[in-house]
Order: C-alpha cells, then sequence, then structure tokens
C-alpha cells in the first residue's frame, strides 16, 4: 500500500479519563450515580496510565511502527482549582509525552477531551458563559508548560458529540435533556476552540486544529426526494453547520445565524473522527431528528449506542469535503470495537485504503490514528466495548496483542 511517503503521520489514539484512572472529574461523580454507566462499572484504574502504564503503552505503539500518538490533557488534574495549576501533573505529563518523543513518536495532544473540573461542572458545564475564557487561560498555561514536548495541539474533541448526549440528551454529564441547551454548548465550545486556539498561538508555534466527528448520513433510499432530505437534515444538524461555521465563523444553528468571535482562520489542520454510515428513512413522526429514522443493518453497537455501518467509502467522502476547507487534514480517531477481534482487521484496511485513494485524488490528509491503542472506558458503554488493538486485563493491568495490532503493523508497514 504505497502512496504515503515518509512524512505520515501513523498513529493511534487514547483519552486523558479513559485510560488514565484515579479520576476526580464530572464523570467520576456521573460514574457514582446508579444506573448511569450501562454495565456498571466505573472507569477506577482504568489502563493505569497516571501510574506507569502510558511509557510501556507507549513503548508497544512505537514497536507497531507509528510515528505518532494522540492523547489528551486532562483539565482537572492539571488546574484543580480555578486558576490554581498542579505542578506535579504538569510533570506527569512531561514525564508522559518525553517517553513518547524518546520512542519516536510524534505527540498530538487534545486539551480537553470531554471531562470536565468539578468546578467547572458546579459552575453549568459548557452552558457557563465564562467557561471558554477559563478554557483559554488553561490553554495558554499548557502552551508555556508543555509546548516544547508536543507537536501537534487539538483544542477540543467532538464539541457536538458531547453537545447531543450530554445536553440534547441525558447519557452524559450534565445529563440536561433539552435541545436549547445544545445548542449553547456547541456555540460555548466553538468559542472556547476560538479562543484557546489564539491563546496556544500567541505561545507556541505547533500548528492547532479542533477535532470533528462526522458520520456518513445517506438516504436509506437513494432516490426518494424524503429520505434524501432527512438524511440532508440529520447531516447539517450534526456536521454540516459546524463544519461551515469553522470555514467562516458563522454559526447558522439555530437561526439567526451568529458570529463566532475568533472562529474564521482558527484552524491550521482539522481532526475527522469517523466510525461509520447511518442510512436515514423519512419519518413524519420525528421532527426532532430532522424527520429521519435510521434503518441501516450491520452497525456497530450496543443497546445504547450506534457508531453506524462500517464504510469507508463515508470516510473517503468525509475527506473530501473536509479538503474543501484547505487546510492539512488528520484522521484523528477511527476504529471498531470488536470482541472476537475478527472484523477489525479488515476494517483497518479497509479505511487505511480510503486513505490512500483520497491522497491520490490530491486531498491533503497527513495522518491516520487508530482508536484505540489500548482497551479502555468507553464512557456510559463502560468496560463492554473493547477497541484496543491491545486487550486489558483490568486486574492485572496486563496486555494482550490483537491480531488487529499485527494487521495495522503490516499496514504501516506496506505504506512506509
Ligand atoms: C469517540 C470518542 C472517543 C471514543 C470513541 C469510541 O466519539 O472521541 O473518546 O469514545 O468515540
Amino acid at each position: 500500500m504505497s502512496g504515503f511517503g515518509d512524512e505520515f503521520l501513523w498513529g493511534t489514539a487514547t483519552s486523558s479519563h479513559q485510560v488514565e484512572g484515579a479520576q476526580h472529574n464530572d464523570w467520576t461523580d456521573w460514574e457514582a450515580q446508579p444506573g448511569r454507566i450501562h454495565d456498571g462499572t466505573r472507569s477506577g484504574d482504568a489502563a493505569g496510565w497516571w501510574g506507569g502504564e502510558a511509557e510501556k503503552d507507549l513503548a508497544r505503539a512505537a514497536a507497531l511502527g507509528t510515528n505518532a500518538h494522540r492523547m489528551s490533557l486532562e483539565w482537572s488534574r492539571l488546574e484543580p482549582a480555578p486558576g490554581r495549576f498542579d505542578p506535579r501533573a504538569f510533570e506527569r505529563y512531561r514525564a508522559i509525552l518525553g517517553a513518547g518523543r524518546a520512542a519516536g513518536l510524534r505527540m498530538l495532544v487534545t486539551l480537553n477531551h470531554f471531562t470536565l473540573p468539578r468546578w467547572a461542572a458546579r459552575g453549568g458545564s459548557w452552558l457557563d458563559r465564562e467557561l471558554p475564557e477559563r478554557f483559554a487561560l488553561y490553554a495558554r498555561r499548557c502552551a508555556e508548560e508543555l509546548g516544547e514536548h508536543v507537536d501537534l495541539w487539538a483544542t477540543l474533541n467532538e464539541p457536538a458529540v458531547l453537545a447531543f448526549m450530554g445536553y440534547l440528551g441525558d447519557d452524559w454529564p450534565p445529563g440536561v435533556g433539552d435541545p436549547r441547551a445544545a445548542f449553547r454548548a456547541i456555540a460555548a465550545q466553538l468559542e472556547a476552540h476560538a479562543r484557546a486556539s489564539a491563546a496556544l498561538r500567541a505561545v507556541t508555534v505547533a500548528p492547532v486544529g479542533l477535532v470533528l466527528n462526522l458520520p456518513f448520513f445517506e438516504p436509506a433510499r437513494p432516490r426518494h426526494p424524503l429520505d434524501r432530505l432527512a438524511a440532508k437534515g440529520q447531516d447539517w444538524a450534526f456536521s454540516g453547520a459546524k463544519l461551515a461555521a469553522v470555514e467562516d465563523g458563522l454559526l447558522r444553528l439555530p437561526l439567526p445565524p451568529r458570529r463566532v468571535p475568533g472562529l474564521a482562520g482558527s484552524v491550521d489542520w482539522l481532526g475527522l473522527n469517523y466510525y461509520g454510515r447511518y442510512a436515514v428513512r423519512f419519518d413524519p413522526r420525528a421532527p426532532a431528528q430532522a424527520f429521519g429514522r435510521r434503518v441501516q443493518e450491520g452497525s456497530v453497537k450496543t443497546e445504547h449506542n450506534d457508531w453506524g455501518e462500517p464504510c469507508a467509502r463515508g470516510m473517503a467522502a468525509q475527506l473530501r469535503r473536509m479538503g474543501r476547507l484547505g487546510v492539512p487534514l488528520m484522521v484523528t480517531e477511527n476504529g471498531m470495537y470488536d470482541p472476537s477481534d475478527t472484523r477489525r482487521p479488515g476494517f483497518l484496511r479497509d479505511h487505511v485504503e480510503a486513505v490512500r485513494q483520497v491522497r491520490r485524488e490530491g486531498v491533503d490528509v497527513r495522518g491516520y490514528f487508530v482508536w484505540s491503542l489500548v482497551d479502555n472506558f468507553e464512557w456510559a458503554e463502560g468496560w463492554m466495548t473493547p477497541f484496543g488493538l491491545f486487550g486489558l486485563d483490568r486486574e492485572t493491568q496486563e496486555r494482550t496483542r490483537r491480531a488487529s495490532a499485527d494487521a495495522y503493523a503490516a499496514l504501516i508497514a506496506e505504506g512506509a
């Protein structure tokens, strides 16, 4: 599989709350409430990264032939009270980032991957009008303390997913369950991103990006006008409105459009998190879902969550679409939960092939990161949906290298 060149980033991805363990943030409190985590588990020690496991996992990643890793910083550790930063937490991140670098990995660091400090949750989470500015101050401090160990910055992970799960819905904290709150949470996160981007750029030269999750929505009956309209509507609400806003700074949902200060021109690169396809069929009883109902088969799903049907063609389509913004792109997450690890190797091959294809067409994709390096705490799903290239025994912290780790190593070897 040629066509990638020497500079292409082959990576894996993790996020702080999902692998570090021993957390004290809004999710810790959420997990303690009965019924919130569907399998009744808690993140607990997770994959032990706050202890000594991070370094070992990064060495495992490098041994696969990867040359990059995406991880996130835990805001609640670094700023345990507003304006009070913890030097020991910065020290620990310096050690982790340094170990990644020493193993030959370029480090892509997300400032915030869903979880909020308790003080931010008490203040209203993303509905607190002060939080975007607080986030920018945190961003600045991270750049000052950790900048020399970071190759690429991302501000936020998947603003729309968080808004849908925790503000429109009540599956994730803060569990609001109100569409107006979801719109406000998206606007606040875009504003926070823009302010943080300016703060990072004032301190470092490492490129700054934003990570969006863009599923592939298609009409269930390709020629049916109402299915097409419903699919377009769902895509616009979830993805299109955000992409357009990043492009010109105007957020068009809800109407009337409003300008997000500093958003236009705030990204040096864009990240795509991509899992699959949704086929949408017109349904007059679903006004809140743009009159669409998902009817696809073959989804990777649980009773509560649906990552869509594996569809590499959809990822190619989203990359082409993002390419029109004219900034370099990165697939910042792609993967599947597959307990038997039988389908994942083929899934990875198909999606890497899609990246190769769009690069050949001239789309500027510079990296591909598999979600995830090691099994981890999958939010409200708990521990029942393993996404790792490495399996995890949570009792012993032992890892098992899965067939998909070998498959990814082989893809990298062919591509490099
Ligand atoms: C993405 C999240 C990531 C992980 C994967 C499976 O939406 O960014 O933390 O949960 O899904």
